[in-house]
């Protein structure tokens, strides 16, 4: 029974990734094949790198960021163009999604050589004049880093699949076919079965992921001693961090045994936090990080907080990034659209918020490049701007590091797809086949691509209300929303009542309360689909946050002990706030702050 729960909630949590539960290379500058093989030696970190926690983090894909020189795809000049904007915006730190050579069919999530920077985005000089830029204006940088997998185009890959004697064929999964089929019955997550036939070697490939990204073995400690020397590389240079890609996928249950039959995740409970993943991160810790200061975030799709009790908390990674809070609209998937339940939102929150406190250190998200807007998904597109200030306040009230991403600070929304044809992701292509199974087609299925695909994350930034919303002087790479004339940065910098101005604030406001920062988190009415309500206690500060997730005016009744008209209003996304001793009406997604000091 236990098991079965465990399987039913890796199959629930895996979709979100996955999609339906499912989801330039660089000249290679042949580098030699490391000869030795070094033991991981017990260390103790030699900085304290508790700096992180007081971060902001900026999510950058670059390829839809802003593009410099007209040939219609973000780049790392353009990043450098808004350093500026960052910084005035509140961050501290910048994540950099996958900067690297690579084939772009995962857009970056298929690495082709760690060691460069991909040519459409710029050259390593750029990139270290926008590290630098960055370090001088107070932000950290960090990168992406993606070891479950490289792109098929690596040399290492290249090498692998020459021959089964080749040095580094044993840095991937290659497997003779089984009874002339696969070499078991496990599906990939982004394209097909998991595995792909090599017609040159007469074996298959392990590939979780797309095709294009074949698994690296990390279990043959040659691979080990790489990741090492990729990660020094980037630390030597100056890099702040990393966040880690699927990182509780990078063991693999020895032997690759058969998985129990799920659909189109079969096979995961053997890769999902396998047996040798807490060595392998202990190992990384113990033999680079603990050298540096520096901070890590890993992405576990499927943790939980006893995960993050294990695996985080500065144990072997400081932070996880997990699903648990972008999953209150779907069930299995986020293909699977379920109306909204604040109540699945709040009770991921509150779970993490009190699991963790004391003992570890949350990551705060709402978007990123793998989800729709949250405007579209959780809140209103009718209400967008109170919607999106509240959304906000429910996330950066919290206890944790807030990441934000690109575009999230003014509110982008989804787009609209006419035709599959002006899609860009492999997994809206996966996904089309795997629903064609169940019926789902045509129109049908663009409705579900327009509700609730990764596409809608990654089109262009919109700056200003010139053509291709001044993303580009070029022809863009991805369309431009074409609500670009009243959503855009220039417009919300003038309007200091716009989200952009309202995240500013908001940003300001969390870092001048303790209670709001750093507090200890009490939730009140958690059965409420309608009023998300917390109370934040840090030594005698407290803070009472208040957010209506209601299209309709609702009565509001402070919980005992908070009396409406003694705290002090720091943060609220209407122009004033009428209220009582202990009640008040809250308009539509209106949201207040108050804060009580002792
Ligand atoms: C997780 C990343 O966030 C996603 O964008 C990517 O497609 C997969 N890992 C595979 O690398």
């Amino acid at each position: 029974m236990k098991n079965l729960k465990r399987m039913l909630c890796i199959f629930l949590t895996t979709a979100l990734l996955a999609g339906m539960c499912i989801g330039a290379v660089s000249a290679f500058a042949a580098k030699e094949k490391p000869k030795t093989v070094t033991i991981c030696s017990r260390t103790e970190p030699k900085y304290d790198n508790s700096w992180y926690k007081d971060l902001t983090v900026y999510q950058i894909w670059c390829r839809s960021f802003k593009d410099s020189d007209g040939d219609g795809i973000g780049d790392l000049e353009g990043v450098y163009q808004e350093l500026d904007y960052l910084k005035d915006l509140g961050v501290d730190c910048i994540w950099f999604s996958p900067i690297y050579p690579s084939p772009q069919k995962d857009y970056g999530y298929d690495i082709a050589d760690y060691y460069g920077i991909n040519p459409e985005y710029g050259t390593m000089e750029t990139f270290e004049k926008v590290m630098k830029g960055a370090h001088d204006r107070g932000m950290k940088v960090v990168m992406d880093l993606v070891i479950n997998h490289t792109s098929d185009q690596h040399q290492w890959f290249q090498e692998s699949r020459k021959s089964k004697d080749n040095p580094y064929h044993d840095w991937y999964f290659w497997r003779d076919p089984k009874n002339g089929s696969y070499p078991n019955n496990w599906d990939s997550l982004f394209e097909g079965k998991a595995w792909k036939y090599d017609e040159n070697l007469g074996q298959y490939y392990l590939h979780v992921f797309a095709e294009g990204q074949p698994d690296l073995n990390m279990d043959n400690p040659e691979v080990r001693n790489e990741v090492k020397k990729i990660m020094r590389y980037w630390l030597d240079k100056g890099v702040d961090g990393f966040r880690e890609d699927v990182i509780s996928y990078i063991s693999k249950d020895p032997g690759l045994p058969d998985g129990i039959p799920l659909p189109a995740a079969t096979g995961i409970e053997h890769y999902d936090k396998g047996p040798n993943l807490d060595s392998y991160l202990k190992e990384f810790k113990q033999d680079v990080y603990n050298n540096y200061n520096m901070f890590t975030v890993g992405e576990m799709p499927q943790s939980k907080p006893a995960d993050a009790l294990t695996y985080g908390c500065g144990k072997r990674l400081d932070m996880l990034i997990s699903f648990d809070q972008m999953t209150a609209d779907g069930i299995v998937t986020d293909y699977v659209h379920v109306p909204f339940s604040l109540v699945r939102y709040k009770r991921a929150w509150r779970d993490w918020q009190t699991q963790l406190y004391g003992k570890g250190w949350n990551c705060l998200y709402i978007e990123n490049h793998d989800h729709a807007r949250v405007i579209s998904r959780y809140g209103s597109e009718h209400y967008w701007k109170e919607s999106g200030k509240t959304l906000a306040t429910s996330y950066l009230m919290l206890t944790g590091t807030p990441f934000i991403y690109q575009g999230q600070e003014i509110g982008m929304l989804n787009t609209h797809f006419n035709s599959l044809d002006e899609c860009k992701d492999v997994v809206t292509f996966n996904n089309e086949k795997t629903f064609a199974k169940v019926g789902v087609t045509g129109q049908r299925y663009l409705d579900l691509v327009n509700k609730t695909s990764r596409e809608h994350a990654r089109t262009p930034v919109q700056w200003d209300d010139s053509k291709n919303a001044g993303f580009t002087t070029g022809t863009p790479w991805f369309g431009v929303n074409p609500n670009y004339k009243t959503i855009n940065v220039a417009a919300e910098q003038k309007d200091p009542d716009s989200i952009l101005n309202y995240y500013k604030k908001a940003l300001k406001v969390r870092k001048a309360y303790p209670a709001l920062s750093k507090g200890s988190y009490k939730e009140y009415y958690p059965a409420s689909e309608k009023i998300y309500c917390y109370e934040k206690d840090y030594g005698d500060q407290k803070a009472l946050v208040i957010c209506s997730f209601s299209k309709q005016d609702i009565p509001f009744v402070a919980p005992t002990g908070f009396d409406l008209s003694k705290g002090t209003l720091v943060l609220q996304n209407y122009p004033d706030a009428p209220a009582g001793s202990r009640s008040c009406t809250l308009r539509p997604y209106e949201c207040r702050v108050y804060i009580y000091n002792g």
